[in-house]
């Protein structure tokens, strides 16, 4: 596996790929099982495979975590050598000086961790933008576990007609039911155990039969945390919220969003539209 830093260097090598397929997973590092599971969904599907380690700062806002953002430069490296990665790019001086882009997708980036996180998705959408120009990856894989952040994308390659096709991965789970998340290593013991309660009120609206307001009172009946961000049952493309005084009528997500301490966790589960 060969390791490259230099954006110019990136560049040429993929430009030399030019007729092959390449497959992209970019990330930002601290890699656990949801990560190479994206690998491992990509890996046969082309016949080079890059994934990037880059800690965006565009993403971040002022109080958030970018600075203690956790790293492991050298297990990544092995994770992703196993994984069967060809390149892993780890780009310094990624944004050049007189860097004045930003892409802005509107709608599905409104809501959520959009309203939570103000310039989050344009820090994504521009980041990722960014990353596919250089790579120019054939197919590029995002996981389901931020399941806005998917839709995100896939709408900026569709509306920019990027020459890329969008895959995405379904949420890994620790054993203990925890949706994996590089984060989840701030949380103290007592947190964590508490933290176990998203993912059962999720199973329990996605399980319960009722309007989508019953599904939704099922489940927050299970949340124990600091504070819950959001917890809503919304449409799978659009990520508007359904009607609360009737049935799912169509493919639809659970998502969640709570606090544990300064720690966010998101999780989230696909609803089946019910028999009628
Ligand atoms: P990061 O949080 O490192 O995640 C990288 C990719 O792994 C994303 O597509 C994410 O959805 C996926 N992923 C994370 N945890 C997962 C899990 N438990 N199961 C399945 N997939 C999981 O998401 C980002 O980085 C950044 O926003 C990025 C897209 C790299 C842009 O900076």
């Amino acid at each position: 596996m060969k390791i490259i830093r230099d954006v110019e260097e990136m560049m040429a090598l993929s430009r030399s790929w030019a007729g092959h397929t390449v497959g992209f997973v970019p990330t930002m590092g601290y890699l656990h099982r949801g990560h190479t599971s994206l690998m491992q969904l990509t890996r046969p599907l082309c016949e080079h495979l890059v994934v990037s380690i880059f800690v965006n700062p565009l993403q971040f806002h002022a109080n958030e975590d970018l600075g203690r953002y956790p790293r492991d430069p050298e297990g990544d490296a092995q994770k992703c050598a196993a994984a069967g990665v060809d390149v892993l790019f780890i780009p310094e001086g990624f944004y050049p000086a007189n860097f004045r882009t930003r892409v802005i997708v509107s709608g599905v980036s409104s809501r959520w961790e959009g309203a939570e996180r103000p310039g989050h998705f344009e820090g994504v959408a521009t980041v990722v933008a960014r990353l596919l120009g250089i790579v120019a990856p054939t197919v590029a894989c995002f996981g389901e576990k931020d399941f806005q952040q998917l839709e995100v994308i896939r709408s900026m390659a569709r509306d920019l007609a990027l020459p890329v096709r969008i895959l995405s991965g379904p949420l890994v789970r620790d054993d203990d039911g925890v949706a994996l998340s590089s984060r989840n290593v701030y949380l103290s013991p007592s947190q964590r155990e508490r933290a176990r309660s998203l993912n059962r009120a999720l199973f329990a609206i996605r399980d319960h039969r009722g309007t989508v307001g019953e599904r939704l009172a099922a489940g927050a009946a299970f949340v124990d945390s600091d504070k819950i961000d959001y917890l809503a049952i919304v449409d799978a493309e659009d990520l508007e919220p359904l009607p609360d005084d009737a049935p799912v009528t169509r493919s639809a997500r659970a998502i969640v969003t709570a606090r544990y301490g300064s720690v966010r966790l998101l999780d989230n589960v696909a609803i089946e539209p019910d028999p009628r």
